[in-house]
């Protein structure tokens, strides 16, 4: 299957640098990303977690909420296969206590930098463009406490995007597919627990970028509660986010 190569993984992440967070500014993607970020935050209150890790902290959008909501006395660390995305972080969060440490690690073929064991580690968006993402995944459950929990997401191959063999990614680069039985098995697999996935759109993504016209957006917005309603809020869903503990 076509995937990034770490070298071009890090070469085109860190030329996208600060760009990123473009993909994240039309009125469509602002309220995915609340969506999305709102799970983050119903976590992080019910876990209470301490030592937390966000891996691929990108431009800092899940870093954000997790340093706004995580309780006081959280150390929250990250890492970023860029460099460049390493640096954006580190100059945004200036003086954020919280942040501990964020570095730079290819996961994909290094262990974390870090000797901590973790309460809550993230992944949004960042498996798929990893050829060894099975790999990850047991990485992370390494850095678990007991009873710690991943929160990860990978796109889905049951889904228009997936099933019409979209690349999606707002950036073109190639992307790996998974669904929910192969994720529940990988997970189950490894040792994880209380597997639970969510999605929160199951239109093709260009339509989250194509307009934003009030109208529109109301009317793609009805849609994909409508098509909730009838098929559930997973089925069909095009990025899979999966919650579940060691
Ligand atoms: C699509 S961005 C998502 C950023 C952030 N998680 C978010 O949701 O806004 C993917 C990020 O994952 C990083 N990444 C990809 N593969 C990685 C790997 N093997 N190890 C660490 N970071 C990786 C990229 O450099 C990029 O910053």
């Amino acid at each position: 299957m076509k995937s990034y190569s770490t070298e071009s993984n890090i070469k085109y992440w860190d030329q996208w640098n600060i760009k990123y967070s473009d993909v994240w500014k039309t009125t469509a993607r602002q309220i995915m990303s609340k969506k999305e970020t709102g799970l983050i935050s119903k976590e992080l209150r019910k876990l209470k977690a301490t030592n937390i890790l966000d891996i691929g902290i990108g431009n800092g959008r899940i870093l954000e909420i997790l340093n706004n909501k995580s309780v006081p006395k959280a150390k929250i660390y990250g890492i970023d296969i860029s460099g460049e995305m390493v640096k954006i972080c580190q100059n945004k969060f200036t003086n954020q206590f919280k942040i501990v440490q964020l570095k730079t690690c290819d996961l994909s073929v290094q262990g974390l930098p870090f000797k901590v064991k973790f309460d809550l580690v993230t992944s949004i968006r960042v498996l798929k463009y990893n050829a060894n993402w099975k790999k990850m995944i047991k990485r992370v459950f390494d850095s678990l406490n007991p009873g710690g929990v991943f929160i990860f997401t990978m796109p889905n191959k049951l889904s228009v995007s997936g099933l019409s063999g979209d690349t999606f990614s707002d950036n073109n680069s190639p992307i790996i597919y998974s669904n929910i039985l192969e994720l529940k098995k990988v997970t189950s697999d490894t040792g994880f627990s209380g597997f639970e996935v969510l999605a929160f759109s199951k239109l093709p993504n260009f339509l989250y970028h194509m307009s934003n016209n009030r109208f529109f957006v109301k009317l793609l917005l009805s849609t994909e509660t409508v098509l909730e309603k009838i098929l559930g809020q997973s089925l069909f869903g095009r990025e899979l986010f999966v919650i579940c503990a060691r």
